[in-house]
């Protein structure tokens, strides 16, 4: 078949800024990847262990095994071990990573490819006692019920992910999950928008009418403002639970089972029968990026007030323009109900179109901490001056303000006067989510520390790494990572 080279990228796990792209031989007689010790120093890789090593002209060896990295190859990636040969040595990529990936090479391009019969994502193989179909990464594809969904959904999906060892594991035994589940007992609660996002990076121009254009990744992402959080605050191990909107559709149910296995409480998500989950196109520029939108659940009324029998120390608003569900006077009760049991309140309203202003401004007078980006906040209080623009605010009721200044990191005014957090600014890659990531790390070291410029200094490190990676399995790798630094 002769030689087969592909470009792959290889990152340290641990140290995610530390990455290299480089050309590597495909070689299906081989079994990992195998690197030269110069790059495997590069990356700063960790040794784990000595194996005996077989070679075509049976000669044995010892050699080094070094861990862990991503390597992302034809759009796909995966968390693999490193086989140390000598500086010089030709990269090889092995049979391991292959499989992992799902790809396949094509004998007559002499490309590799997805593997044909998945050749959205990657679909794993498990030989036990299921049915056939269930092996399937992600197409486990139960019905969605109208109303409520069931704890025991949440349960069964958790079960039939952990026995498949699917990419996002949960972080919290079943036995937790079904605790969870049971008794809405959380740390916080989201309210808010429930999206799925189609994301095409480096999108450097729009089509014309008529044409096409060919972008290089993608990613289909349960998000939403109240999506990511939740995904963000799971991962850093807080119970959270989410209030929301989604429709009878399978990317419903995709989103469902998303969070809930990564153990978000989703016991009060709203399945609305007659409608489908909203779903929004990002495109990622350079330094920003833009969206097409259709709101589908988000945009059904849904009976409000809204359950009093969750237990929680603090709740998040967010999303609050891009889900119209909640623009309802009702809204009012629920904020005072919650003020009245002591429970912290945060506001992300985001910018979207359409008539959320009015009701905005009455319920800032709920808001412990108004978390907004500094546009949103001149632009709402009419005032180019920040802290013009956030006195107007405070004199509306709010407590403090949070502000997100992009690279800046943010800025907090508050009653007390105003403090400068800044951060180390990094090379966006993904700029979406970066504010949901933010307000995740807000909330988690707000509840574990109690200090507002802790809280703000871990939200700019959690806002960097949802906008330092593309993936979001890499940026949950990241966080993961991170919660050990405030405990
Ligand atoms: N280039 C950068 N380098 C480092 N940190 C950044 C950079 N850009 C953004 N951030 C971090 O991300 C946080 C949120 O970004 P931004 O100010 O754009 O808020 P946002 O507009 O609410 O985000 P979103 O668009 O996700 O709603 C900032 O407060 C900062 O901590
Ligand atoms: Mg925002």
């Amino acid at each position: 078949m002769g030689k087969v080279v592909e470009k792959i990228k290889v990152i340290n796990v641990f140290e995610p800024e530390r990455e290299i792209e480089l050309e590597a031989v495909i070689d299906t007689g081989a079994t990992m990847l195998v690197l030269p010790q110069n790059v495997i120093d590069k990356l700063n890789l960790r040794k784990m262990r000595e194996v005996k090593v077989r070679y075509a002209n049976n000669k044995t060896e010892i050699k080094s095994i070094y861990g862990v990295v991503t390597v992302e190859m034809c759009g796909r990636a995966g968390e693999f071990n490193v086989l140390a040969e000598p500086e010089g040595a030709q990269p090889l990529v092995g049979q391991i990573i292959l499989e992992q990936l799902d790809l396949i090479v094509d004998p007559s391009t002499r490309k590799v490819i997805p593997n044909p019969r998945s050749p959205d994502m990657p679909m794993v193989e498990v030989l036990m006692a299921t049915p056939p179909n269930s092996g399937s990464l992600t197409l486990i594809q139960t019905p969605p019920r109208q109303g409520f969904a069931y704890p025991q959904y949440a349960i069964s999906t958790y079960r039939k992910r952990r026995e498949i060892n699917a990419t996002f594991r949960c972080n919290h035994s079943l036995a937790e999950v079904r605790k969870m589940l049971g008794n809405n007992d959380v740390d916080v609660v989201i309210l808010g928008d429930a999206y799925i996002d189609f994301i095409f990076l480096d999108v450097e121009r729009y089509p014309l009418p008529g044409e096409e254009i060919i972008v290089k990744e993608f990613e289909l992402r349960a998000g939403g403002s109240a999506g990511y959080t939740a995904i963000a605050l799971a991962t850093l191990g807080l119970k959270v639970g989410v209030i929301s909107n989604i429709g009878n559709d399978f990317l419903s149910s995709w989103w469902l089972d998303f969070l809930s296995n990564l153990g978000v409480n989703t016991t009060f998500i709203k399945i609305i029968k007659s409608s489908r989950i909203g779903a929004g196109c990002v495109f990622l520029h350079r330094n920003d990026r833009s969206f097409i939108t259709f709101r589908g659940a988000n945009q059904i009324n849904r009976e409000l007030p809204l359950p009093d029998n969750i237990h929680t120390k603090f709740l998040l608003v967010t999303g609050f323009s891009q889900a119209p569900y909640l623009w309802q006077s009702s809204l009012f009760d629920f904020l005072k109900g919650i003020r009245q049991r002591d429970i912290k309140i945060a506001l992300d309203t985001n910018w979207s179109i359409g008539d959320w202003q009015e009701l905005f401004k009455k319920i800032l007078q709920y808001i412990d901490f108004l978390i907004i980006n500094e546009k949103e906040l001149k632009k709402f209080a009419k005032s180019n001056d920040i802290y013009d623009a956030a006195e107007r605010l405070m004199d509306m009721g709010v407590r403090t303000c949070i502000i997100k200044r992009g690279e800046l990191g943010c800025k907090i005014i508050g009653e007390r006067g105003s403090q400068d957090i800044p951060t180390q600014k990094v090379r966006a890659v993904d700029l979406n989510g970066a504010g949901d990531f933010f307000n995740a790390g807000f909330i988690y070291a707000y509840l574990k520390k109690g200090n507002i410029k802790t809280a703000c200094q871990f939200a700019n490190k959690c806002a960097r790494i949802a906008i330092s990676h593309f993936y979001l399995k890499n940026k949950i790798i990241n966080l993961k990572n991170l919660r050990g630094e405030i405990i």
